[in-house]
């Protein structure tokens, strides 16, 4: 594509009605790395339950101090002390034209939560269609998953996500961005990751037959370069016959 095609293809994606997309798969799949590039491509604000949940820890709000015992176990925060922060969030007009979903829903539950709450929100395109969020699932060896958590490094500031094998910083420890120190979260440790992966297994995979069933469900191979996956997911949302 020449560089006029690119920006007609950029400034088409920043005024599209992309409804809700989900991207769901295990701890270390690459979700925040992906929702934060596929948010900025369509000018839709990346959701993260993970995010809200650390914001709510490092503030120390009354849903902090409930979440932050049950997260450092590595298991899922209770249902119900998500509702009311995703509906918030979904509920501010930077969602109108769409949003990522990154970390929710993650239970069926959840799910049958998301559905309900969808049906009062159209996101209609053209005035007409209503638009069923599109799932994206994201699949990664294990092998990989547990080199990409003990390697992941973050900006406490800006929430940049780094690797110490695949996305170093230009200097160590150092965020490229902002200049701020680079924090391990303190679910990154071995024995709570494993838990974390189990939580996955056990909570969320069954997620996998709640989103085939009724046809929404997009599988992408997270297991090779950032950009590659990045154009796969994109693939996934457009040719998903919604946009
Ligand atoms: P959350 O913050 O959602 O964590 P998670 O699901 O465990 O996923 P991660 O954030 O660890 O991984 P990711 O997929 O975002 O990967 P990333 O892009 O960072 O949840 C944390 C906790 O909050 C939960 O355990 C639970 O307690 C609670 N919680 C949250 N939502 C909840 C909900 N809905 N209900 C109940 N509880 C909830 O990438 C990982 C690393 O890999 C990075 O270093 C990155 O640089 C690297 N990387 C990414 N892509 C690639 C690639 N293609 N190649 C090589 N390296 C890559
Ligand atoms: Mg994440």
């Amino acid at each position: 594509m020449d560089a006029e095609a690119t920006q007609d293809v950029d400034s088409k994606r920043a005024k599209t009605t992309v409804g809700p997309v989900i991207l769901f798969g295990p701890p270390g799949a690459g979700k925040g790395t992906q929702a934060k590039k596929i948010a900025e491509i369509f000018g839709i604000p990346q959701i993260s339950t993970g995010d809200i949940l650390r914001e709510n820890v490092s503030k120390g709000t009354p849903l902090g101090h409930m979440a932050k015992v049950v997260m450092d176990r590595g298991e899922l925060v209770p249902d119900e002390l998500v509702y009311g922060m995703v509906s918030d969030r979904l509920g501010k007009e930077d969602c109108n034209r769409g949003c990522i979903l990154d970390g929710f829903p993650r239970t069926i539950p959840q799910a049958e939560w998301l559905d309900r709450y969808m049906e009062g929100r159209l996101f209609d395109k053209v005035g007409a269609r209503k638009m069923p969020p599109i799932v994206i699932q994201v699949k990664v060896e294990y092998n990989s998953l547990l080199q990409r958590l003990t390697g992941r490094r973050s900006c406490p500031n800006c929430g940049r996500i780094y690797n110490v094998h695949y996305q170093p910083p230009c200097v160590e420890g150092i965020c490229d961005l902002d200049g701020s120190n680079l924090v391990l979260r303190p679910d990154d440790r071995e024995e709570v990751i494993a838990e974390r992966l189990r939580a996955y297994d056990r909570q969320t995979l069954p997620l996998v037959n709640y989103y085939q069933k009724s046809g929404r469900l997009r599988t992408v191979n997270g297991d090779q370069p950032v950009d590659v996956v990045t154009a796969e997911i994109l693939r996934a949302i457009e040719n998903g016959d919604r946009l």
